[in-house]
């Protein structure tokens, strides 16, 4: 979703600014525009439908000169993809040029007051109404820019990241948010600003992550200076960012996506190291332990999520109700925060995500923790939004994801579920001491077991060329597997564009049947378990319809390979283990399909990697 890049200090900033906005691609966007601020105290915006190199192209004869400036990269809230609704917006008299993330939700009101007054928008969008305010405040009231920004939040209703610049005053950006984050960076004479920590990392581990309504007044010659709405000054809690370069680049690969796919192994040791023991004898989850007595109490838990993290969800749902003998309740965020749902003082709210920002899932936990739950987190982006407003939690701890579909983040996901569900099941004593020790011996076992599904890449790509044909593809799974067929199925739409549905293999009989022939490709997850039978049984009513199975299967498995047209054989692990075995080529040939059909793969047309909008 919409990006926001700022640079004030000794260098040039064009190119900085350009490359933060590259940096924040993945996010999802449809145009980008940058201001600056030259020697001669012009205020020059450029701005650009399409990617930052189409942006890049159109600003190529123009003055890009200045050491100060701002950069946005947009995803269409109000009104299309264009260079009009792109930001920069100046106000009227272009004396000043804003950036913003988030939705003024109550732009029309504004838009109304300010036409009365003879502004006139050049846009459809709310941020123009932004700008045009805190001008026509800063006129009518003759103020500084600060308390301009200050008086104009005040009467804002929605959430916003914003950055400001005014012409014939290079020393300075104001910068504020509520509900949409951002963070300055402060380096050696130079200050940077973006939505998060990517563009900054580069140059310089210290941060300052700016809470709800507050405003950083950014000057080339001071302190970083914050205050709030009502210019009460606040100390900024200045963090070191962990980051590193390497991370955030694609390291010999085609695509972020496939190089987040075979991280995985990785990923999954990192995410367990230091909580489960190398004997494969304890499984640790700090927060747990933390937070034991509150745990235990519990009478329910109820996770909130979306999209990928929502899968992770019916997974961990599944986990802690076998394990823990705790009911689980798993909502969408979106669904939760307006439906008035019963929540008590002595439940639980895990809300999962990766990005941690999701706008969604940070009100679901707000909505929670105002009615008196006990919120743990579980997330990825170190220091981001949701981690920041649980009473605890866990990082998933798989670095930054790039790909806007999520891969490595859901088995990350998972595995800190299933620690989760394995350290609470043992301080309630709800599961025995052998099937413990069993489960925790073989999470050791799983990268290695990773990492031999992902020597199936050339196979499934060869797999995937046959499919690229197909308008609809089924993924049917039961129990563990469920999760896992609507995950392959998400990820093979949001990159292919191909219609797909994820359903219980045993639901199919009342509806998705209805669908199914010689065209239908339908991916079913048949690993070896409890339901092995029933899903084989299904397989047979695909095939009477002349169905075309894409069978997941493990190795050895000399039944359905008879039966189904093409079989993927993974490593067997155990029941609960499963999804992080079975997702792996799912992901894999979601990839390979929308290489084949020379699809951007990376960002995916309309989606957004970090939904701060809801
Ligand atoms: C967007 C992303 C998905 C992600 C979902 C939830 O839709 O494109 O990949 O699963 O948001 O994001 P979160 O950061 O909260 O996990």
């Amino acid at each position: 979703m919409c990006g926001i890049v700022g640079y004030i200090g000794k260098k040039d900033a064009y190119p900085i600014l350009i490359k933060g906005l590259k940096r924040l691609e993945y996010r999802g966007y449809d145009s980008a525009g940058v201001a600056l601020i030259n020697t001669d105290n012009q205020l020059n915006v450029y701005k650009a439908k399409g990617k930052v190199s189409e942006l890049e192209g159109f600003a190529e004869q123009k003055d890009t000169t200045g050491t100060i400036g701002i950069a946005h990269t947009r995803w269409a809230t109000h009104g299309e993809p264009c260079s009009a609704n792109a930001h920069p917006h100046y106000s009227s008299t272009e004396t000043l040029a804003l950036i913003h993330n988030g939705i003024i939700e109550n732009y029309a009101t504004l838009k109304e007051k300010l036409q009365a007054k003879g502004y006139e928008f050049k846009s459809s969008t709310d941020t123009e109404v932004l700008v045009q305010l805190i001008e026509y405040i800063k006129v009518t009231n003759n103020l500084d820019l600060l308390s301009a920004v200050q008086l104009a939040l005040r009467e804002v209703i929605g959430a916003y990241a914003i950055a400001v610049l005014e012409k014939g005053h290079p020393d300075q950006i104001i910068a504020a948010r509520k509900s949409s984050p951002l963070v300055v960076g402060i380096g050696e004479d130079e200050f940077f600003l973006a939505s998060d920590a990517t563009p900054i990392v580069e140059y310089t581990d210290k941060v300052v992550y700016l809470k709800d309504e507050e405003i950083a007044v950014i000057d080339r010659n001071q302190d970083l200076k914050v205050v709030n709405l009502h210019n009460i000054e606040v100390t900024p809690e200045v963090k070191t960012v962990t980051l590193n370069l390497g991370q955030l680049e694609k390291g010999g690969y085609p695509h972020f996506m496939l190089k987040e796919i075979f991280e995985q192994p990785d990923c999954i040791n990192d995410c367990m190291r230091g909580r489960v023991n190398v004997e494969g004898t304890n499984v640790v989850l700090s927060a747990v332990i933390d937070h034991k007595e509150r745990l235990l109490k519990a009478k329910r838990f109820i996770f909130v999520a979306c999209g990928t993290s929502w899968h992770a969800a019916l997974i961990g749902k599944q986990l802690i109700e076998s394990f823990c003998r705790i009911p689980v309740e798993v909502e969408y965020a979106s669904e939760f925060r307006y439906r008035d749902p019963v929540i008590n003082e002595d439940d639980v709210v895990i809300a999962i995500s990766q990005s941690g920002e999701t706008a969604d899932t940070l009100a679901a936990v707000e909505l929670a923790r105002s009615r008196g739950a006990f919120i743990y987190g579980i997330c990825n982006a170190i220091g981001s939004s949701i981690p920041r407003a649980t009473d605890t939690g866990s990082y998933i701890h798989v670095g930054p994801e790039i790909g806007v579909a999520s891969t490595k983040a859901f088995t990350g996901q998972v595995t800190v579920l299933t620690m989760l569900a394995l350290t609470l099941a043992k301080e309630k004593s709800s599961i025995t001491e052998e099937h413990y020790l069993e489960i925790v011996q073989e999470m050791n076992r799983i990268p290695e077991k990773m990492k031999k599904v992902l020597k199936l890449n050339d196979k499934i790509a060869e797999l995937s060329k046959i499919f690229t044909y197909a308008h609809n593809f089924i993924y049917l799974g039961r129990g563990y597997s469920y999760p896992v067929a609507l995950e392959g199925a998400l990820k093979l739409k949001e990159i292919s564009y191909i219609h797909a549905e994820g359903y219980p293999a045993a639901e199919m009989k009342h509806g998705p049947i209805a669908l199914i022939d010689s065209e239908m490709p339908v991916v079913v997850i048949a690993t070896h378990n409890a339901l092995y039978e029933k899903v084989l049984s299904n397989i047979q009513e695909i095939k009477a319809r002349k169905g075309r199975v894409i069978a997941v299967v493990n190795e050895g498995d000399t039944v359905i390979s008879k039966i189904a047209d093409y079989c993927i054989e993974l490593p067997e692990t155990l029941e609960c283990l499963d999804p992080l075995i079975t997702t792996v080529p799912l992901q894999i040939l979601a990839y390979h399909v929308a290489v084949c059909k020379g699809l951007d793969v990376d960002q995916p047309r309309n989606l957004a990697k970090s939904v701060t909008v809801e």
